[in-house]
């Protein structure tokens, strides 16, 4: 197959950040998502309805024009949030609020450290529907960091599926056969997303040969039958998985350091490589599912109605970008040939 023609996908995972890097970040993802959920690791966190309405209006202004991208946005819970916070958030047409375990990755360090007293706030999102994003990853410094997702499924999230039946939860960018294997099993109340990365590398593209900054990101890359048993779970077509990039952009200076950031920057190429990947699994026909449907559904969200369409071309992703600010970022795959490439 030679091209290939989808409805309108959606990344249901990225980070914008804020200020003058949006008018970078938000055309990127609008060049072929109509929607986005934006993660809310801002610096303060996004912890209220208010603030999460703030930075909606700053994305939508960094739009192109005639752009019809709608961000999503989520609330960043904390132990402060409370379940009045949770009902203000519905009301804002606030569709998720997320977990992340403090010290799990960037801008994380206001987040959550007891999850168990977050059980009330739980209930409340379970009530108003909303949606639970979990990063699902445990931080205490003697589990190593190639285990902390299974110990995480293990320590707290087996407990949350099965005490919140109807609550929806995403565990976000899964990254290990346990995770696939777990949710795959799991009530119709748990999804994952899936990143470009993880599909298409293991923990040796980060590692050998010299250690690659740009491949860096969190939950960190996994041993190949990791990386394989995503990629068979992704070729059942089963819609239990959804695309979300995770795109998540750090200027080259802060990638290229001794204590280098976690998060690649995919927007520039996303849709692209996971259709390589799927045509690699020569699973052409479970893209759409995975990119149009799945996550729409699972939000309880319409499909988009229009269509994108990806033809088998060369190309060659920039090695740099330069950013508003004058600083360069290095996209991931950057200076590397791809197969597929959007019809604009
Ligand atoms: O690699 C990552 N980067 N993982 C995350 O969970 C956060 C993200 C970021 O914000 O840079
Ligand atoms: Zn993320």
């Amino acid at each position: 197959m030679n091209s290939i023609t989808i409805q309108t996908p959606d990344d249901w995972h990225l980070h914008f950040r804020d200020g003058d890097i949006l008018k970078e970040t938000v055309p990127a993802t609008a060049r072929c998502f109509k929607r986005a959920i934006v993660m809310p690791n801002l610096v303060p966190p996004v912890t209220n309805a208010d603030e999460a309405l703030a930075y909606k209006q700053r994305i939508m202004a960094a739009r192109e024009e005639n752009s019809q991208f709608e961000p999503l946005m989520v609330l960043y819970l904390t132990n402060k949030t409370t379940s009045a916070d949770i009902k203000a958030a519905k009301d804002a047409g606030i569709v998720a609020a997320k977990l992340y375990p403090a010290g799990a990755t960037t801008n994380s360090s206001a987040a959550v450290k007891t999850i168990e007293n977050l059980y009330p706030v739980f209930e409340a999102m379970s009530e108003a529907g909303l949606l639970l994003l979990i990063h699902g990853e445990v931080t205490d410094q003697h589990v190593d960091i190639f285990d902390r997702e299974k110990a995480f499924i293990d320590q707290y999230l087996e407990k949350i599926v099965d005490d919140f039946p109807s609550l929806k939860i995403v565990f976000e960018h899964i990254t290990t056969k346990e995770a696939a294997e777990f949710v795959s099993g799991a009530d119709d109340n748990i999804a994952a997303t899936i990143t470009p990365q993880h599909l298409l590398l293991n923990r040796n593209d980060l590692l050998v040969g010299g250690i690659r900054p740009h491949n860096y990101c969190l939950p960190v890359l996994k041993r190949n039958i990791h990386q394989e048993a995503l990629r068979k779970v992704v070729a059942t077509g089963s819609s239990k998985f959804f695309l979300g990039t995770d795109s998540a952009p750090h200027e080259k200076h802060r990638k290229e350091s001794d204590c280098g950031c976690a998060g690649c920057y995919s927007a520039w190429s996303a849709i692209e490589l996971y259709t390589q990947v799927f045509d690699e699994l020569n699973a052409l026909d479970k893209l759409e599912g995975f990119a149009s449907h799945h996550g729409a559904d699972f939000y309880g969200l319409e499909r988009n109605k229009g269509k994108i369409t990806l033809v088998k071309e060369d190309w060659v992703i920039p090695e740099e970008i330069m950013l508003p600010n004058g600083n360069p970022i290095v996209p991931f795959f950057g200076g590397q040939t791809i197969h597929w490439k959007l019809q604009s």
